[in-house]
C-alpha cells in the first residue's frame, strides 16, 4: 500500500499536525478576524433575534452586491431554498424532476418534500455534475410533448424541472445543460449550496437558471449556523418565493391576512447576523482556499494513479472541498485502496471523507425513476474530499 502511505505524507504536510485527539476536519466554520460578535450582540442588544430586522435584509443584500443576483430571499436552510425554488417554478405534487444521482440527499428530499418524483440522470466525469449529453438522450428517450407540457411516457407522469448541482464548488456545465432543457421548455432551478464564490464565465452559479439556491451550513464556505438563499434574476418568481416564505402574509400594520398556503421559511435575524459579518471575509477565504487547492494540486502531482480534479475551461472554482480521485483501471480496486486510505488517515486524525452514497441507492429512491447511470457508479467510488478549510493555511504558514 505504497499509494496509501505517498498519500498519507501529502496529507500531513497540507494539513499539518493532527491526532486523533486534536483531528483535522473536512471543513470548519471560522469567525475569527471578522465582526460576527459585534453584529450577533446588536441583536441581543435589541432583541432582533427572529425572523425580522435589519441584518436579514443587509445580508441579502450583501449576496446580490456579491453574486450579482438581482434578488435573494434568505431562508432557514438549503433544503428549503430548494423546496420553495422548485415550488415556484411551478413543481406540482405527482410530477417528476431531472437531478444527478451524485448529490447530498437534500436534493432529492426537496422534491420528495413536494409530493413529486426524483428521477436521477448520469453525471459527467470531469465536473461530478449532470451531464448535457446524458439529460438530452434521458429526455429524447422519455420525453413526449403533449399539451404543452412535456410527459415522462413510461411512467405518464409530468416533467416539470431540471435540478442539476454544482459538486463541491465545480461549476457543472450549466450551460450546455441550460440548453437542453430550454429545447424542451423545462425551468432549470440550480443546487449552488456548495458555490457561493463560484462562477461560470462572469455570471455566478445559481443564476444561470431560472433560480439558484445557496447553503449556510456549519460546513459551507460562510455559515449562519444553519442557513439558505434564493437567488434569482426573475424579480416576479423571487417576489412569489418572498411572499411564500413569510406565511404568504399580506402586508398590512396589524391584520393577519394570507393569501395562500405559505410556509414559515425566514432566515432569524440573529443568524443573518453571522452572515453579513463572513461575507464581508469572503474575498480573503476564497483566496485562502485557491492557495490551499494549489498546494494539494503541487504536492499531489508526484504522487501516481491519483489527480486532484479541477474545475472546468471557462469556470472558476470556490474550492470549497478539494476532491481527490484514484484512477485504478478497476473501480472494485479503487473502493479498496479507498477505503484503505480512508481508515488511516483516520486513524492519525485526518477526517478524509468519501463522496456521497448515490441517490438511487439510497432506500427512500431505490424505486425511482433514472436512465443508465454508469459514470456515476464508476466515479463514486474513486473519490474522497480532502480537508479543506481556508484556515488550514494558518498551520502551513506555521
Ligand atoms: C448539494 C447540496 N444540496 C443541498 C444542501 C442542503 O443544504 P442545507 O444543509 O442547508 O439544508 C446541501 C448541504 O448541506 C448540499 O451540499
Amino acid at each position: 500500500m505504497t499509494q496509501t502511505s505517498d498519500i498519507l505524507a501529502v496529507l500531513r504536510d497540507v494539513c499539518g499536525q493532527s491526532s486523533k485527539s486534536y483531528p483535522i476536519a473536512l471543513h470548519e466554520p471560522d469567525f475569527r478576524g471578522t465582526n460576527a460578535w459585534q453584529y450577533v450582540k446588536d441583536c441581543l442588544d435589541t432583541g432582533w433575534v427572529s425572523t425580522a430586522g435589519q441584518w436579514v435584509s443587509q445580508f441579502e443584500q450583501s449576496l446580490c452586491r456579491f453574486t450579482g443576483a438581482k434578488q435573494a430571499i434568505a431562508v432557514s436552510n438549503g433544503t428549503v431554498a430548494l423546496r420553495l425554488s422548485l415550488h415556484v417554478a411551478g413543481v406540482r405534487p405527482g410530477d417528476e424532476v431531472l437531478l444527478p444521482p451524485l448529490s447530498f440527499i437534500a436534493t432529492a428530499n426537496a422534491v420528495t418534500h413536494l409530493g413529486a418524483v426524483p428521477h436521477f440522470v448520469d453525471i459527467d466525469a470531469c465536473s461530478l455534475a449532470m451531464s448535457p449529453s446524458s439529460l438530452a438522450e434521458r429526455l429524447d428517450v422519455i420525453g413526449e410533448r403533449r399539451d404543452g407540457q412535456i410527459y415522462n411516457r413510461e411512467s405518464g407522469r409530468k416533467l416539470s424541472a431540471v435540478l442539476p448541482v454544482h459538486v463541491f464548488g465545480r461549476p457543472a456545465l450549466i450551460n450546455e445543460l441550460q440548453a437542453v432543457s430550454n429545447e424542451w421548455g423545462l425551468p432549470l432551478i440550480e443546487d449552488a449550496a456548495e458555490a457561493l464564490g463560484s462562477w461560470v464565465a462572469d455570471e455566478h452559479c445559481g443564476l444561470i437558471g431560472s433560480l439558484g439556491i445557496l447553503s449556510f451550513n456549519g460546513n459551507k464556505i460562510i455559515t449562519t449556523g444553519g442557513g439558505g438563499a434564493v437567488i434569482t434574476n426573475n424579480v416576479e418568481l423571487a417576489n412569489r418565493a418572498r411572499h411564500l416564505s413569510t406565511t404568504a402574509k399580506i402586508p398590512h400594520p396589524w391584520d393577519f391576512k394570507h393569501d395562500l398556503v405559505g410556509w414559515n421559511d425566514r432566515l432569524p435575524n440573529l443568524n443573518a447576523a453571522l452572515g453579513v459579518a463572513q461575507i464581508e471575509d469572503l474575498d480573503r477565504r476564497l483566496l485562502r482556499k485557491k492557495k490551499l487547492f494549489d498546494k494539494y494540486v503541487n504536492r499531489f502531482a508526484s504522487i501516481s494513479g491519483v489527480e486532484i480534479l479541477s474545475e472546468q475551461p471557462g469556470s472558476t472554482s470556490n474550492h470549497w472541498l478539494v476532491s481527490l480521485r484514484l484512477l485504478a483501471d478497476d473501480p472494485s480496486e479503487a473502493a479498496a485502496a479507498r477505503l484503505n486510505i480512508i481508515e488511516s488517515a483516520h486513524a492519525e486524525g485526518i477526517m478524509l471523507r468519501p463522496v456521497w452514497q448515490l441517490l438511487n441507492q439510497q432506500p427512500m429512491y431505490s424505486d425511482s425513476p433514472h436512465g443508465p447511470l454508469p459514470i456515476a457508479e464508476d466515479q463514486v467510488c474513486r473519490l474522497l474530499n480532502l480537508p479543506s478549510s481556508p484556515q488550514l493555511l494558518e498551520s502551513l504558514a506555521k
